[in-house]
């Protein structure tokens, strides 16, 4: 703990670029996922309306998504929209399925000179016909591409995912695909969104809320967690650096004991 905070105390008299070369870049999480939160009060406390944070929020997604990127975390998955998100107002809600398809409109060519590969999870089947043709399009363009993957959780819920995995593999039980004793966390992992994905090792939320609002449930279950005060539309390349410096400062015993790690 003590060792954590002056870490960050010392962070605060580090330039963009000196916090950039203390990132160990064979210790990157593997797979890095956002809660990106607060626009709302971003544009609430400059007497904007909510959408006007979505709006500079969308900025903000460019350029972790390119840090990201370029560091080499080899996957990123950003809460863009939750399965409860669908009960915002509607105003609300097709501005932000506005603000998807213009960001794969804009941010397709990012993806292309930075040779990273779209993703998507959660029920896509849920959005307008023009986000899915753009979804379609960006996953397509990109596919043979190498480096990061980004995946957008959009319509998504942890739970939803689970049962989803549940009912598949209950059929393919049904049908004598499986046994189910071959059932295990390989193969259940295999059933959900996120299958083929690394292993969940940080978690970042923004706005200083501490919970997990139904996001990655299952994969979350040994990743670090990282919260900051900062609302994402205020969320600086700074500040990403210095949650995975907190990320790679951090002692994960998965169970062991620190000796047994020492050793
Ligand atoms: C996150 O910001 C964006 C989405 C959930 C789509 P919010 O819109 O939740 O912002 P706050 O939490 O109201 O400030
Ligand atoms: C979580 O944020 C979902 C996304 C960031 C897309 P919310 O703002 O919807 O979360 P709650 O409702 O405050 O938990
Ligand atoms: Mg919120």
């Amino acid at each position: 703990m003590e060792h954590t905070l002056t870490q960050i105390k010392d962070y605060a008299d580090l330039t963009v670029a000196e916090l950039a070369a203390l990132v160990d870049s064979l210790r990157l999480p593997r797979h890095m996922a956002i809660i990106m939160d607060g626009n709302g009060r971003w544009a609430a406390r400059r007497g904007l309306p909510r959408i006007a944070g979505h709006k500079k929020g969308m900025e903000v997604v460019h350029e972790v998504v390119e840090t990201c990127a370029r560091l080499g975390v080899p996957a990123l998955t950003l809460y863009a929209f939750s399965t409860e998100n669908w009960k915002r107002p509607p105003l609300e809600v097709s501005f932000l399925m506005s603000l998807l398809t213009l960001y794969l409109r804009q941010e397709l060519s990012l993806m292309k000179r930075e040779n990273i590969r779209f993703s998507t999870i959660g029920r896509v089947e849920d959005l307008p016909a023009e986000a899915r043709a753009w979804i379609e399009k960006a996953k397509t363009e990109t596919a043979g591409n190498t480096g990061m993957v980004l995946d957008l959780a959009l319509s998504y819920g942890g739970r939803w995912e689970i049962i989803e995995a549940a009912k598949k593999i209950a059929a393919d039980i049904k049908s004598g695909k499986m046994e189910p004793s071959a059932l295990d966390e390989r193969t259940f992992s295999g059933y959900l969104d996120t299958r083929g994905m690394p292993e969940l090792d940080l978690v970042i939320r923004t706005s200083g809320e501490r919970r997990v609002s139904n996001f990655l449930l299952w994969q979350m279950a040994y990743a670090e967690l990282y919260f900051t005060e900062a609302l994402w539309p205020d969320f600086t390349q700074r500040d990403l650096l210095i949650a995975i410096l907190d990320y790679q400062g951090r002692q994960r015993r998965f169970g062991k004991t620190s000796e047994q790690l020492g050793s």
